[in-house]
């Protein structure tokens, strides 16, 4: 088992350039700069980069993902919704790897895993148009097996398993029953031969209880990073990040 790898969400770091500038993308005092993060990312040892470009285009815009895509060096890897607007914009830039997930407008972010097993007519020929164009596709998934089935038998290469219960739980009967879903999960996936990747409310604390999912190969973190780089800096906040994840046995 290699080591466990690590996409760094920017998105918010686009967020708090929107809440100032959205209204001025072009003006010279736009910042922070998504981009400038990615570097930094990178420089500090992170794997890939993750971006989600959303239908409202609310943080990360069109010009960002242009952008990223000339300057990264690591992976770039966009998560979009299954539209044909955004299906296009994806196959002009070609990212390394898309992550398809549910969105819906009002979500304040990624709420649920998509439904792999209900939308199998919409999400095939979108899966083969990124295939075409040499795109990894992964699935966002809750963890279950017949999501991750479904993904298996529509040839993604990937699923990314949603965190975001085990993160929130706040009750220890949870947080037990949703571990041994995530256990479960990355079982099967593993099983059929889909690379195993995990990502929502993943943080400093709870990177601990993550570790006990095993055949994971990466770990897609935005807001715990981007949230700590206001205090220590983004150089540390990746960083502290990638140390936490050294213990992981696989
Ligand atoms: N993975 C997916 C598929 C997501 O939609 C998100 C949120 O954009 C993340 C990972 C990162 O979640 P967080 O910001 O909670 O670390």
């Amino acid at each position: 088992m290699g080591t466990l790898r690590l996409g760094v969400n920017i998105d918010h770091v686009a967020t708090l350039r929107q809440a100032r500038y959205g209204k001025m993308p072009e003006s010279k005092n736009a910042e922070p700069d998504p981009i400038v993060a990615a570097a930094i990312c990178e420089r500090c040892g992170a794997h890939g980069i993750v971006a989600h470009l959303r239908a409202d285009r609310r943080h990360i815009i069109d010009r960002d993902i242009e952008r990223l895509r000339e300057n990264i060096m690591t992976k770039l890897n966009l998560e979009m919704g299954n539209t044909p607007e955004i299906v296009d914009v994806v196959l002009r830039i070609v990212p390394d790897e898309v992550c398809l997930v549910p969105e819906k407008r009002e979500e304040v972010t990624t709420e649920g895993g998509l439904d792999v097993v209900s939308q199998r007519k919409e999400l095939e020929p979108t899966i083969t148009r990124l295939h075409s164009a040499g795109i990894r596709v992964s699935l966002f998934v809750d963890p279950t097996l017949e999501q991750v089935d479904a993904a298996a038998e529509l040839g993604a290469d990937m699923v990314e398993l949603h965190t975001g219960k085990l993160s929130n739980a706040f009750a220890e009967k949870i947080e037990k029953q949703e571990l041994h879903n995530l256990q479960q999960a990355a079982k099967a996936a593993s099983e059929l031969k889909l690379q195993v990747n995990a990502g929502h409310g993943i943080n400093y604390t709870n990177i601990a209880l993550i570790q006990k999912i095993p055949h994971l190969t990466e770990l897609n973190i935005g807001h715990a990073i981007i949230s700590r780089a206001i205090f220590v800096g983004l150089d540390s906040a990746v960083r502290e990040m990638l140390v936490a994840m050294e213990d992981y046995k696989g």
